[in-house]
């Protein structure tokens, strides 16, 4: 089962197998999908090799596909309602194409790993919104590492899938992400969050408990996230870990860091104590979720913005309109940040009977707020990358 709407499923496979006919004159052989993510705790631990509690989610990445025999791979974004063409003995980065980028970039990995792949005409289709915090670029990536595998006749895991995505985003894109969103995409279990270990890449498996809805609230502004930043904190979490004779930050307790913080310059330790704490509060989410400790969820929540609002300094004034639309709404538990800040995309844990009444408080709130429309995603926890039919 791909989602629990089969209808609109089937409305959506319908246009995609139009839209391979119109492009490609053909019908589909075969389709993958990938799902997006939201971390319901976790921002910025993972390049830190601490843990984070991740949702795979109910919007994702399918894509139809037909092979070729001619080692020319021709993609179509419906999304984007744009094309992209290369042969597989020749993969080159677009300069101007990110999109085009995820999906030569896994091409070539997959590719330089020794993995035959056969070519392809492909139609792309997303209901993960792009650049905002959901990670649609592995849900892409690890879709089409799925169809890629799928055509070659070979198979992997999906833990070494997510980190052959993860080295195309790093090595080919040049976006030096950590392994969350691949990992998210590739390893999700329908029904269920995933407590991952950066360190050593295990997961555990979250049921939470009934009666609390994960809701995710779109700010729609729009995310820097190319922009140094990024970048930025990875090099003052790896500068604190240096100092304080640390392979990563993964190493310290939340004590041991309190007791040696005035070893470290103000803004790394202030970078550094959030993540130690953040990665502290995704374990305890887990449990706080599994048990259904609504005072305690929220009190997570609530810390983990406060960090990232004042220490990891990662928040937007979107972000914070956001956050008070949120806690003002009927129904809510908790809300924090969610990917990695500078606007896009919120989460709050909500009590599920009260959704919908969440769901238009928070839109009338944040637009009275900033006079712009919000877009609010009810989830459920979605299955991982995979072949379907
Ligand atoms: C982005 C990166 C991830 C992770 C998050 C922040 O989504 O791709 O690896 O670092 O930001 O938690």
């Amino acid at each position: 089962m791909l989602s629990t709407n089969q209808a609109a499923d089937g409305v959506r496979a319908g246009r995609v197998v139009a839209c391979f006919r119109e492009k490609f004159g053909s019908e589909p052989e075969l389709w993958a999908r990938a799902p997006g993510r939201v971390d319901l705790m976790g921002s910025h631990t993972d390049y830190n090799l601490g843990f984070v509690l991740t949702l795979p989610i109910s919007r994702d990445t399918w894509i139809a596909a037909r092979r070729r025999d001619d080692g020319v791979v021709r993609m179509h974004s419906m999304n984007l309602d744009a094309d992209d063409e290369f042969r597989l003995d020749r993969i080159d980065p677009v300069a101007e194409s990110r999109w085009c980028n995820y999906v030569r970039g896994v091409a070539a990995i997959l590719q330089n790993e020794g993995l035959a792949l056969t070519g392809c005409d492909a139609v792309i289709h997303s209901t993960v919104p792009v650049e905002s915090g959901l990670s649609s670029s592995a849900a892409l990536e690890c879709a089409l590492a799925t169809v890629f595998e799928a055509l070659g006749g070979w198979s992997v895991t999906a833990e070494r899938k997510a980190l052959l995505c993860q080295k195309a985003e790093n090595e080919f894109v040049g976006m030096k992400c950590g392994i969350l969103d691949q990992y998210s995409s590739c390893l999700g279990r329908a029904g269920c969050a995933l407590l991952l270990d950066c360190r050593d890449l295990s997961t555990r498996a979250v049921h939470i408990a009934d009666g609390i809805r994960v809701v995710i609230c779109n700010t729609m502004s729009q995310r820097r996230l190319t922009g140094g930043e990024y970048l930025q904190r990875r090099s003052q979490c790896e500068q604190g870990a240096a100092l304080l004779g640390v392979s990563a930050l993964r190493e310290l307790t939340p004590e041991a860091l309190a007791a040696r913080r005035h070893e470290l310059p103000e803004l790394v330790a202030k970078r550094c104590e959030f993540i130690v704490a953040e990665s502290a509060r995704a374990e305890a989410l887990a449990a706080a979720l599994e048990a259904g400790d609504r005072v305690a969820v929220a009190g997570l929540c609530a810390e983990s913005f406060a960090g990232a609002r004042d220490l990891y300094e990662i928040c937007s004034p979107a972000m914070s309109d956001m956050m008070d639309a949120m806690l003002a709404a009927p129904g809510v538990i908790g809300a924090r940040q969610a990917g990695a800040g500078f606007g896009g995309c919120m989460v709050a844990l909500v009590d599920a009977a009260s959704t919908d009444a969440f769901r238009a408080a928070v839109l009338d709130t944040y637009y009275a707020a900033t006079q712009v429309r919000a877009e609010v995603y009810p989830v459920e926890a979605a299955e991982g990358a995979e072949v379907f039919q």
